[in-house]
């Protein structure tokens, strides 16, 4: 099962960016930890990060085909990008969303996500284990052969 690992804009500043919220442990850390758990349970793991919208459309149009899942943290576009959620529709693999941090209870412009209208499962405020979680859903979720 081959599984795309998304990561939108300012992510890559993890270690560094608001760290009471993100926490101390870098990008590096988390993209290893991402392909340590994906290989525990099987799954081979495509990571990419990137802090432009059109170039994240492109790389879900992408993974048809190439990909059984996606696993997503659009970051940013998470509450702005109707493109993201439209790119996601079109190639109908089965997504999960996940947040480090609890965008639920955060900032009012943080609580409305689009990518949550077509996610099978969304994951919020587990920091890094949100991933593990989000990589088991997304093999049980294609084990079972569901869309
Ligand atoms: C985030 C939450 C978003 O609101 C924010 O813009 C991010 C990261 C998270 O992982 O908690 O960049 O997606």
């Amino acid at each position: 099962m081959r599984i795309l690992v998304i990561n939108g804009p300012n992510l890559n500043m993890l270690g560094i960016r608001e760290p009471d919220i993100y926490g101390k442990r870098t990008f590096h850390d988390l993209e290893e930890s991402i392909l340590a758990w994906a290989e525990e349970i099987g799954l081979d793991a495509e990571l990419y990060q990137s802090n432009h919208e059109g170039d994240i459309v492109d790389r879900i149009q992408g993974a048809l085909g190439r990909f059984d899942g996606i696993l997503i943290n659009p970051a940013a576009y998470t509450h702005t990008s109707v493109a993201i959620l439209d790119a996601l529709k079109a190639v109908g693999l089965p997504v999960c969303e996940v947040h480090l941090s609890d965008i639920s209870g955060r900032e009012e412009f943080r609580r409305f996500s689009y990518v949550s209208l077509y996610a099978g499962k969304t994951i919020a405020g587990k920091g890094f284990e949100g991933y593990r979680e989000g990589l088991a859903w997304l093999r049980d979720r294609i084990g079972a052969g569901a869309p």
